[in-house]
């Protein structure tokens, strides 16, 4: 059985240089892309994380061969067949939805099990069945299940009623082999969106306007395969800014774009971080002395991402005075807020997406992980707190962070897998 715990002694300051891993969000839409060509896929430097991997036993069911070679995955979707993704395989993995998308490309019909909430919310589809919809896509519901019809699909114009990541994503799989031009209005502009167009477009789609609100696409009959490195992951790398910030210390961050953390970079220099930018190298020097930041608010990119939401949050009851955080793309993402509180946090949920904070410090605690990022804001919190933390369920962080423990040790912290 895995060890499922971190034991962390808090109070070290943090020193160092690191390489952020590959970016999960932004390796995900690849791994069902890859239905889009019949020949060999192969992602270099891929996240070795339970997401993937989990997203790689649909690739299994789906036939498609996969193989790790070192750091590189290589997929053949040549033999890919159809399957219904049934309830405990898109309940194991939201992503099974970015599938959808591919597999109308690919086989014109797909059945998918309604893909169940998650702990930070119900996160619905409604936008991704709508503009499926909108294309022509026929759509039924047997019981649990979603039967998806492409036969008569025509491209056309989709305006998005939020700038959904995953809907974007799922639309610009499925348009790629649409004949005619697709068009998303209100499109998100995630950098992980401008990764799934670049790996596209070297595929031979023909995709314009990634990273901004329009995005079309012009269809093609066929894409080649590919041999691709997907950039770093930008939560990642703010996870580790904060982990310094909140430490004192001196940190390179290497191979992350730092214009993918602007936001977060802005308010780190507002609370008395130093940061220093060269191309894809940050370098950020804290005193571990954090001064106020009045508020927060999450908001669709560029604006500051729900995934550094409860890290942020975290900062906050170690640093001075009072935080307003106002969440507003998921209606469960204060779940952490209970484990903080034991560790000694000051916060008051003042509603469904909003808490205050006032800053003051914490102490070891016995803590529960329940989400992905709200564990990783436990193992900061811990970091700093004064005495041992134990932080449980650290298989919610496995989701999307490559052995966290070994990369914040390799930088001084007193943390261990127990
Ligand atoms: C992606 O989720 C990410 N996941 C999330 O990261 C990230 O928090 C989110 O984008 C926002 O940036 C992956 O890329 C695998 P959305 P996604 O559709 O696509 C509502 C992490 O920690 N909505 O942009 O599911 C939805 O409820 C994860 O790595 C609808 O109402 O996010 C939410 O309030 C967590 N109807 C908002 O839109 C829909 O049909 C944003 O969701 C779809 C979404």
């Amino acid at each position: 059985m895995k060890k499922d715990s971190y034991k962390i002694v808090g109070g070290n300051k943090l020193f160092g240089e690191v390489d952020v891993q590959t970016s999960k969000n932004g390796t995900l839409p690849l791994l069902s892309a890859c239905l889009l060509t019949s020949q060999q896929v192969v992602i270099n430097n891929f996240p070795q994380i339970t997401d993937v991997f989990n997203m790689l036993k649909i690739l299994k069911k789906l036939k498609i061969k996969t193989k790790v070679k070192g750091n590189s995955l290589l997929l053949n979707p040549i033999n890919a067949r159809n399957i219904k993704i049934g309830c405990k395989l898109a309940k194991t993995m939201r992503s099974s939805i970015f599938f959808l998308g591919a597999m109308l490309a690919r086989f014109k019909q797909c059945t998918i099990a309604m893909p169940g909430g998650c702990n930070i919310g119900a996160r619905p589809i409604d936008i991704h069945i709508k503009a499926l919809k909108r294309l022509k896509v026929r759509v039924g519901r047997s019981g649990n299940y979603l039967k998806f019809d492409a036969t008569n699909a025509v491209a056309g114009r989709i305006k998005l009623k939020l700038p959904s990541v995953g809907a974007t994503e799922n639309i610009i799989q499925f348009a790629c082999l649409l004949p005619g031009i697709t068009t998303i209005i209100n499109a998100a502009k995630e950098p992980e969106v401008v990764e799934l167009c670049n790996f596209l477009n070297q595929m031979g789609a023909k995709i314009e306007g990634a990273g901004t609100g329009v995005i079309t696409i012009c269809g093609v009959s066929f894409l080649n395969g590919i041999q691709y490195k997907p950039s770093a992951d930008r939560i990642v790398a703010g996870t580790l800014m904060l982990a310094t910030a909140m430490c004192g210390g001196e940190v390179v961050i290497k191979n992350s774009n730092p214009e993918e953390n602007k936001n977060l970079i802005n308010k780190l220099l507002s609370i008395g971080c130093k940061i220093e930018i060269n191309c894809d190298i940050i370098k950020i020097t804290s005193n571990g002395e954090l001064k106020n930041l009045t508020s927060i608010c999450t908001g669709y990119y560029p604006d500051f991402p729900t995934d550094l939401q409860s890290m942020m949050l975290t900062a906050c009851c170690v640093g001075c005075g009072k935080t307003i955080i106002t969440e507003n793309l998921f209606e469960n993402r204060f779940l952490t807020t209970t484990e903080l509180i034991k560790m000694g946090a000051n916060i008051h949920q003042v509603n469904k997406n909003e808490v205050e904070v006032i800053g003051g410090k914490l102490f070891g605690a016995e803590v529960y992980a329940k989400d992905l990022r709200g564990g990783a804001a436990l193992v900061l919190a811990s970091l700093v707190a004064e005495g041992t933390t134990k932080v449980n369920n650290v298989h919610f962080i496995d989701r999307g962070y490559q052995q966290l423990d070994f990369v914040l040790r390799s930088l001084g912290a007193n943390i261990r897998r127990i």
